[in-house]
């Protein structure tokens, strides 16, 4: 004989086999959701999420509840007869069709308006960044002041800023979102994206390309850090600067007066703001395991200013630039200026520390699949080129020099 369930024994089962769903939607708190209420473009787009949602369940629970009755009400019992035979209704199908086709017009009038707010232009005074992926990092430029960096973003609280967004090869998308977005980064056309992030609270996010691009479209990140204004300005005040290594002396008429002392040791550019280590949420902080087969020298001491020689003889002058270094004039890979205050290095892919630079310097190659930088280190395996570095590669000690020298550039 056939089992059936009463409906209210069905009711507690019910019940548990939705409370995993439930937990599941509050198990923590989730740094990249695109729901932050840290912008208007993300608070807008909560509230069309919203409003989808709730005209979503409306239909949900109406129809399900329909479902469920019809089930309960009309089953098949032992002493059932034939059921009445019908075909069509005509008011029913009138009102099926029509709701929804109702439902669906409310819903577009909101996103059809917030589509044309964020495709007009940025409102004047926004700030410009202009942003240009490359396989497999970010440039961005600051143009009202006169700065280009890589992979890493500041943006002063309360003040709308307005990417530009191209691509120096393929389709790129730019998206960062605790902010707002995406948008795609094309090669021959020009893109813009606009928000003011007005959060005070979190303020270090991830950024990330989202269209595939290649080997390492997934090694493709940035990160963003939301200050506020007094930071922004000393940051970008820094960062337009020149990277002069050694640092010039401060003052002719002092250094003779004490010519005849020894000369201290050159120390670090002088920093402006940067968003400090410790106050990074864990969230921005690449994690990346080093890759096996990586090795560097233990224990050696890299020295900056063999390592400024170094550097200015090398290969890396032809792809980067470093304002400040008149040697280092490359326009290909990342602006190196400042590349010392920066958080991360390599797309956002490790900590910007000593021994992630030093072999990353030493084979970018092995450390990143398919990146422009050839492998440096002598010895080393380009898989790329698929040979031994061998005349002119560089030693490891000579690497270590040229990372001391580069974590001069705060
Ligand atoms: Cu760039 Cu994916």
């Amino acid at each position: 004989m056939t089992r059936f369930f009463r409906p209210r024994q069905l009711v507690p089962v019910l019940s548990v086999a939705t409370l995993p769903l439930l937990f599941a939607a509050c198990s923590g708190n989730y740094p990249n959701s695109t729901f932050q209420h840290t912008t208007e473009f993300n608070r807008d787009l909560t509230s069309l999420w919203n409003q989808m949602m709730w005209w979503g369940l409306a239909v949900f629970v109406i129809v399900e509840t329909l479902l469920v009755y019809v089930i309960v009400r009309f089953r098949r019992r032992p002493d059932s007869p034939e059921p009445r035979h019908v075909h069509g209704n005509a008011l029913m199908e009138i009102s099926w069709t029509v709701a929804p086709a109702l439902i669906l017009a409310i819903i577009a009038v909101p996103t059809v308006r917030s589509i044309w707010k964020y495709q007009t232009p940025a409102p004047n005074g926004s700030l410009q960044i202009e942003v240009i992926g490359h396989q497999w990092w970010w440039e961005f430029k600051y143009p009202e002041h006169g700065i280009t960096t890589a992979n890493e973003i500041y943006l002063p609280v309360g003040r709308t800023v307005n990417f530009t967004l191209r691509s120096a090869d393929v389709i790129h998308s730019f998206w960062i979102p605790g902010l707002g977005g995406k948008r795609d980064a094309v090669s021959n056309q020009v893109n813009h994206l606009w928000y003011t992030p007005d959060s005070v609270g979190v303020t270090g996010w991830i950024g990330s390309c989202n269209e595939y691009c290649g080997a390492s479209h997934a090694n493709m990140r940035f990160r963003v850090f939301t200050v506020a204004p007094a930071d922004f300005d000393s940051w970008a005040n820094h960062q337009k600067a020149k990277a002069v290594y050694p640092p010039p002396a401060p003052d002719t008429v002092a250094v003779r007066q004490v010519a005849a002392a020894p000369a201290p040791a050159p120390a670090a550019i002088a920093e402006g703001y940067v968003f400090p280590a410790a106050q990074r949420p864990a969230h921005v902080v690449p994690a990346t395991p080093i890759p096996a087969g990586n090795t560097f020298t233990e224990g050696l001491t890299g020295d900056p200013q063999r390592g400024l020689a170094i550097y200015s003889r090398s290969a890396c002058i032809g792809c980067h630039k470093i304002d400040g270094n008149p040697m280092s004039i490359g326009i290909i890979g990342p602006n190196l200026t400042h590349i010392a205050s920066r958080a991360t290095i390599a797309g956002g892919l490790f900590p910007n520390d000593t021994r992630h630079m030093q072999l990353w310097i030493k084979n970018a190659r092995k450390m990143k699949p398919g990146v422009t930088m050839n492998s440096l280190g002598k010895g080393e395996f380009d898989p790329i080129l698929k040979m031994t570095v061998t005349v002119g590669g560089l030693t490891d000690q000579e690497i270590a020099d040229i990372a001391a020298y580069l974590q001069m550039l705060k």
